[in-house]
C-alpha cells in the first residue's frame, strides 16, 4: 500500500534539521498512447498513487545528497559549473538525475555554464520513494520533477508547470542521453486525482485535458514482469531514429505531409515495399494515435469491453509493429487477458521489460491475482507482482 506519511517521516529522519522545502511527485501509468510523445502525438497517462519525496534544509557549504532507497550519498561544491562529462562513468543514475536537474535549473535561471552558487544556497537533501524502479512507471520522472520543484522552492524562483516539464525532460536528454518525449514528466507534474490526462504533444507548449476515469466497478492492475528494462536506452534511441527517418523519407516524396499528424496508413503502405521495418514503426504511430481518441470515448461512455479491446490492440501493435515488447510482457498480457474478469492488457512505458497494465473487474479477488502470477511463473520462470493502482494527484510542495 502507498504510504505517503511513512515516506515523509523517512525523509525527515535522514536529515538532522527540520526540512525547509519538501516536495512530492508521483510516477505515471500510461493507459494508451505509447511511443507517441516524441512524434508530437497523443497519449492518455495518469499520475499514480506512488511517489518520490525530496526534502532539503540549509547547510554551511556545498551540497550533499542522500538517497534513502539506494543507501548512497554524494557531495560536491556549488562553486564550479556542473557538467555531465565530468561525472565519473560509475556515478549512479539517481546522482545524474539530481545533479543534472541542478545544472539545468541553474542554466535556466542564470544562463549556461554558471556555478550553482549563483542561484542556490548550500543545502543537504534527502530523497525517498515507493515508485518501483525499472518497472516502466517512471520513477526517474518522479525524482526529476520532485527535485525540480524543490530547487525552484529553494531558490524562491517560481516555475510554470510546463517549464518544469521541459526542464525535467532536458535532464534526460543532456545527462542521461535519452532523447525521450515529455510523457512521463507531464503526467508526474500535472496529474489530477481520479483523472487521466489527454495530452496532445503537438502544440508547444503541449496541451493537457483531464478526463474523468469513469469506469464503474473496474480497477487498473499493474502487473510487473520482474524483468528490469535492460535494453531500454539503446532500443529507445533506435526507435526515435527510425520514425524520424521514416517521416523525413515520406516528406521528401510527399510535400503535403508537413507533420506526423498528416501521415496516413496509405503513406505507410506506399513505403512498405522499400522499407518494411521503418513502415511498421510508422504504422504503430499512426494507429496508436487513433486508439488514444477511441480510448477517451470508451472511458467517457463507460465501455470496459471496448477499453479492453483497445489495450489488446495497442499491445499487439507495440509487439508486432514497434518491436518493443519481450516474451515476458507478451506472456503476462496473454495470461491476464485470458482470465475471466480481465477486460484487456498491454505493456506500458518504453518496453523490453517492466510492467503491463490491465483493466479488471473491481471484484477480482486477490486469489485470482495469485493464480495469474503462478501461471506466469510457470510459463516464464519469473516471479511477477501485481498492484491495484488508481490515478492520483500530480506534483506538489508539502513544506
Ligand atoms: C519512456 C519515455 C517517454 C515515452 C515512453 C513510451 O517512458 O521516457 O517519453 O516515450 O517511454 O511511451
Amino acid at each position: 500500500m502507498p504510504d505517503a506519511v511513512g515516506l515523509r517521516d523517512r525523509v525527515q529522519s535522514a536529515l538532522d534539521q527540520p526540512v525547509e522545502v519538501l516536495t512530492r511527485a508521483p510516477g505515471r501509468l500510461n493507459v494508451i498512447g505509447e511511443h507517441t510523445d516524441y512524434i508530437g502525438g497523443l497519449a492518455l497517462p495518469a499520475a499514480i498513487d506512488r511517489s518520490i519525496l525530496v526534502g532539503l534544509h540549509g547547510a554551511p557549504t556545498g551540497l550533499q545528497l542522500h538517497s534513502l532507497d539506494s543507501g548512497g550519498s554524494w557531495s560536491t561544491s556549488l562553486d564550479t559549473p556542473l557538467d555531465p562529462a565530468l561525472l565519473s562513468a560509475g556515478a549512479p543514475d539517481w546522482v545524474r538525475y539530481m545533479l543534472g536537474s541542478i545544472a539545468v535549473f541553474v542554466a535556466h535561471v542564470a544562463g549556461p555554464h554558471q556555478a550553482p552558487a549563483q542561484v542556490l544556497r548550500p543545502f543537504v537533501a534527502a530523497v525517498a520513494g515507493d515508485v518501483p524502479t525499472g518497472a516502466g512507471l517512471s520513477s526517474s520522472a518522479a525524482l526529476t520533477v520532485a527535485w525540480m520543484n524543490a530547487l525552484a522552492g529553494w531558490a524562491d524562483h517560481a516555475l510554470e508547470p510546463t517549464t518544469i516539464i521541459q526542464l525535467a525532460r532536458q535532464v534526460e536528454h543532456q545527462w542521461l542521453g535519452v532523447q525521450c518525449g515529455a510523457l512521463d514528466q507531464t503526467a508526474s507534474q500535472m496529474g489530477r486525482d481520479g483523472h487521466l490526462l489527454m495530452v496532445d504533444f503537438q502544440p508547444e507548449p503541449l496541451s493537457v485535458t483531464p478526463v474523468r476515469s469513469a469506469l464503474p466497478n473496474t480497477t487498473w492492475l499493474v502487473l510487473h514482469t520482474g524483468v528490469q528494462r535492460g535494453l531500454a536506452h539503446s532500443e529507445y534511441s533506435s526507435r526515435v531514429q527510425a520514425v524520424t527517418e521514416g517521416l523525413a523519407q515520406i516528406r521528401s516524396q510527399q510535400p503535403a505531409v508537413g507533420h506526423w499528424r498528416d501521415l496516413t496508413l496509405d503513406h505507410v503502405a506506399a513505403l512498405e515495399p522499400s522499407q518494411p521495418l521503418i513502415a511498421r514503426r510508422l504504422r504503430h504511430g499512426v494507429t496508436e494515435n487513433t486508439r488514444v481518441r477511441a480510448m477517451v470515448e470508451a472511458i467517457q461512455h463507460a465501455r470496459p469491453a471496448q477499453v479492453g479491446a483497445l489495450l489488446n490492440q495497442s499491445h499487439a501493435s507495440l509487439r508486432d509493429d514497434y518491436g518493443v515488447s519481450c516474451p515476458e510482457l507478451d506472456a503476462m498480457c496473454a495470461l491476464a487477458t485470458a482470465r475471466p474478469g480481465v477486460w484487456g492488457a498491454r505493456m506500458v512505458g518504453a518496453g523490453f521489460g517492466g510492467c503491463a497494465l490491465a483493466l479488471a473487474d473491481a471484484n477480482l479477488a486477490d486469489g485470482d491475482l495469485s493464480e495469474l502470477l503462478q501461471a506466469y511463473q510457470q510459463r516464464t520462470g519469473r516471479r511477477g507482482t501485481a498492484y491495484r493502482m488508481r490515478p492520483g494527484p500530480g506534483a506538489e510542495r508539502l513544506v
